[in-house]
């Protein structure tokens, strides 16, 4: 009901409205349309009250609290189940718990802050105010060993999106999108990195119970506060678009996109995703050096193959890579 009085104040946008006519409409009393005039101030929205006039919506707040991301999402299944959080440790830990619990595929958690956001390899992520910071929740009928194809699909999904934001849909002519992807799955711009995906599985050796992907993007969080160490390696996307970009609308299309390339992993396999991946790809036919669990390896890359490994040509020989990520000569990230 919150929702709907809320959406009443937008259809009226910018003028008065009465709460007898809210009240009429919804078939509720005055005093409950109070009641939830009330409840939206404390979520953020700024609402004038005059009198003989009525109501007027002045403010929406800078969240991604539900009704801001369901008005206009244009998913089947992707964000129907949305689990909002101001702070929580780990969306994907909580995506993971609220599976456990029987949650349907597509429910989506998300925080506008994070405690103990995690990224590969056990590192720490950095998930302050301003971020995308969330978990999505799949069940796909498909055997674990192709689990990892679902990083890609949301790398692609990804990309896509954060391209579409800056006005590009088509890459340039020397087929380069400004946003790309290194393998497997940083979104790079410039040579810095602008987010990441965390894939963790839950299954048996011959079924997977949940898959959850956590994705984690700088939208329009203030770089210069992140740790010395990081500071020169990470961007954001207002420092990319030179604006503050409406973080609301830019989840609506990331769930839209990733249920897109979802169901088209589905029913097409992973040849069409992983054909989308080479296309934002930042990293192939080029020299590279890798952190592998085996050591560093330095070599040209030459491909990435149908399991989602990447090929490296090492002078000895084509190495194929399974689990690794792309460091400068320095052993830091590339
Ligand atoms: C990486 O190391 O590049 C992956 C980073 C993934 C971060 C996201 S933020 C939302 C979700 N929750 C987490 O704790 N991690 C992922």
């Amino acid at each position: 009901m919150k929702a709907a009085v809320l959406e009443h104040l937008k259809k009226n946008s910018g003028g008065y409205v009465s709460g007898e006519e809210i009240a009429k409409t919804l078939d509720i009393s005055r005093t409950a349309v109070w009641k939830y005039i009330t409840k939206l101030r404390t979520d953020g929205y700024r609402i004038e009250a005059r009198a003989r006039l009525g109501y007027r919506l002045c403010g929406v707040p800078d969240l991604l609290v539900p009704e801001e991301v369901r008005a206009g999402l244009a998913t089947r299944f992707c964000g129907h189940h949305y689990h909002y959080y101001a702070t929580v440790g780990s969306t994907n830990d909580r995506a993971r718990e609220l599976a456990r619990g029987g949650a349907p595929e597509g429910t989506t958690v998300l925080a506008e802050v994070q405690t103990g956001g995690r990224g590969r390899f056990r590192r720490t992520w950095e998930s302050p105010p301003g971020g995308l910071w969330f978990s999505v929740l799949f069940r796909p009928a498909l055997p674990p060993a192709r689990a990892p194809e679902i990083t890609f699909v949301a790398a692609v999904a990804g990309a896509q999106a954060l391209n579409a934001e800056l006005g590009i849909r088509q890459p340039d002519d020397e087929g380069q999108y400004p946003i790309g992807i290194k393998w497997p799955n940083d979104f790079v711009w410039r040579g810095k990195k602008l987010g990441g995906i965390l894939t963790e599985l839950s299954g048996e050796l011959d079924h997977i119970n949940h898959l959850v992907v956590g994705v984690g993007l700088n939208i329009n969080v203030d770089v210069a506060g992140f740790p010395a160490i990081l500071r020169h390696k990470v961007t954001a996307l207002r420092e990319i678009a030179g604006r503050p970009v409406s973080r609301p609308e830019l989840l609506r299309q990331f769930l839209a996109v990733l249920e897109h390339w979802y169901l088209l992993w589905q029913t097409d396999g992973f040849g069409p995703v992983l054909a989308a991946w080479k296309e934002y790809n930042a990293c192939l036919n080029r020299p590279l050096r890798l952190a592998t669990p085996e050591g560093e390896l330095d070599g040209w890359a030459v491909d990435v193959d149908g399991g989602g490994a990447l090929l490296l040509e090492t002078g000895g020989g084509i190495r194929r890579i399974v689990t690794g990520e792309i460091v400068t000569k320095d052993g830091d990230l590339a």
